[in-house]
């Protein structure tokens, strides 16, 4: 595709204070990323030209979005003066001469169904869908088979609320008639905002050809509530699963699966029931199983769950994770940690077994300290290692153990438990004076 036929805004100035939250609306997140990232990401996959208005928070936002994009530029809206959709608008300028105009909140939009609007030579194009519950949205008002106006839900009356075609959102213009009408807005209206939406009754009046284009809300969804937002994710988790699916992993349930937008399978995987995969985990041949939760890590060739916890930068390989444990930034090689178990800032080598109930205890109340475990060890269950702590290869720790920083060598034996005293009918003397 040629990436120089038409420039994006992406309209992310606004406060968004129906969701009811301190954080700028485009930062909101879906399946793990912000709503604007999902779609620049979109926009530059069919333009090299792609500006983000911002306003609220704006630090934040370039900030953001800079950490993931190298290459779009940001403007600044006076929202002061000229708030509104119209206004964001204001200082915007383009490279070429048609112009894909997006809003920030949604974040459903794919190369693919942004395609269409690039495909006409119209001074505007329009977006519209029809709604069973049009509730928030531009009504579209049609007559005649032409469109007129876009009446904001504030401004309705009590006619116009009942229309069921609504604006989603999304405009093709000519620089021309942006340049013409941009500054030709004005604020009155319920909001006393600047409305983008206003060029259509006003190119109407001038006889300018507006071609409406029928699009799919599963594609154009605006998100201006967090049922909204909810909604948006349903959408995009179920076509994250579908993908996977698609090229191999097996799912059971997979509506009960959560799986974020940066996480990668390779080869044949199994996700069982109640999952959550999040961040940039990467899963090679890797059996998951039931309602285990996987955050930023590896695994590869191993077995997980059920009910285990991942925590960031652990990498699993040739191992089995079993049910309640929790791994912090910690590699597991060829290693077997079956039950209740804490794996925290640790290396453990292979053939090692890591018993019921062994916990590294990794942070002293100020710092946290590192666990490095040999190959072939067995760590019988209830031991606690107090971290700075080395096992050298080929050592035994006997169960319900407590190592001490430093250094247990090849070939030791480490028990710490105290010798057990058995006082005869101790039970019944207890209890008998009760
Ligand atoms: C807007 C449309 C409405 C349409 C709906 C589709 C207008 C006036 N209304 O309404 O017809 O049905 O989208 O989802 O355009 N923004 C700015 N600067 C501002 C205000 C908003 O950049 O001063 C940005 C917001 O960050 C947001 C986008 O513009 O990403 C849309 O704003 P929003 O307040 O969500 O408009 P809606 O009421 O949804
Ligand atoms: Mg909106």
């Amino acid at each position: 595709m040629n990436k120089n036929m038409i420039s994006i805004v992406i309209l992310a100035a606004g406060k968004g204070s129906r969701m009811n939250s301190s954080k700028a609306k485009v930062l909101h997140t879906i399946s793990g990323k912000p709503m604007l990232y999902h779609i620049i990401k979109a926009a530059r996959k069919i333009s090299d030209d792609v500006t983000v208005v911002v306003a609220h928070q704006k630090e934040v936002v370039e900030t953001l979005m800079h950490s993931y994009f190298n290459d779009i530029n940001f403007v600044v809206q006076d929202t002061e003066n000229f708030p509104g959709t119209g206004g964001a608008m204001k200082n915007v300028s383009t490279k070429n001469e048609k112009i894909l105009v997006l809003n920030g909140d949604m974040p459903l939009v794919t190369p693919h169904s942004l395609e269409v609007f690039l495909q006409n030579d119209n001074d505007i194009m329009m977006s519209i869908f029809n709604l069973q519950n049009p509730n928030g949205y531009g009504r579209v008002i049609i007559k005649n088979k032409q469109v007129k106006r876009i009446v904001e839900q504030k401004d309705a009356s009590a006619s116009e609320l009942l229309v069921t075609t609504v604006n989603a959102g999304i405009y093709a213009f000519s620089k021309d008639v942006l340049d013409k009408y941009i500054p030709l807005l004005n604020n009155e209206n319920a909001q006393k905002e600047y409305y983008l939406t206003d060029i259509i009754s006003m190119a109407k009046a001038d006889g300018l050809n507006i071609i409406p284009l029928l699009v799919d809300e599963e594609y154009f969804k605006g998100v201006n509530s967090k049922k909204d937002l909810s909604s948006a994710e349903e959408i995009m988790q179920e076509r994250i699963k579908t993908r996977w699916m698609e090229s191999g992993v097996t799912m059971q349930l997979p509506s009960t699966i959560y799986i974020d937008e940066g996480v990668v399978f390779e080869g044949e995987c199994t996700v069982e029931n109640g999952c959550r995969i999040t961040g940039n985990t990467l899963i090679k041949e890797s059996h998951i199983k039931a309602h285990s939760v996987i955050e930023d890590s590896i695994v590869k060739n191993s077995d997980v769950g059920p009910l285990a916890h991942l925590r960031p930068a652990s990498h699993i390989e040739d191992s089995h994770v079993g049910n309640f444990v929790e791994v912090k930034k910690s590699t597991l090689k060829g290693v077997k940690a079956g039950h209740l178990s804490y794996i925290g800032d640790a290396t453990v080598d292979e053939g090692t077994n890591i018993g019921a109930g062994v916990i590294t205890c990794n942070y002293d109340g100020i710092n946290k300290h590192k666990t490095v475990i040999g190959k072939n060890v067995f760590i019988g269950s209830d031991s606690q290692l107090i971290a700075p702590v080395t096992l050298e290869d080929n050592v035994m720790i006997a169960a319900g153990t407590t190592v001490r920083s430093g250094k247990i060598n090849s070939g030791e034996l480490a028990l710490s438990s105290a010798k057990l005293r058995v006082i005869k009918d101790f039970y019944y003397k207890f209890f008998s004076n009760k």
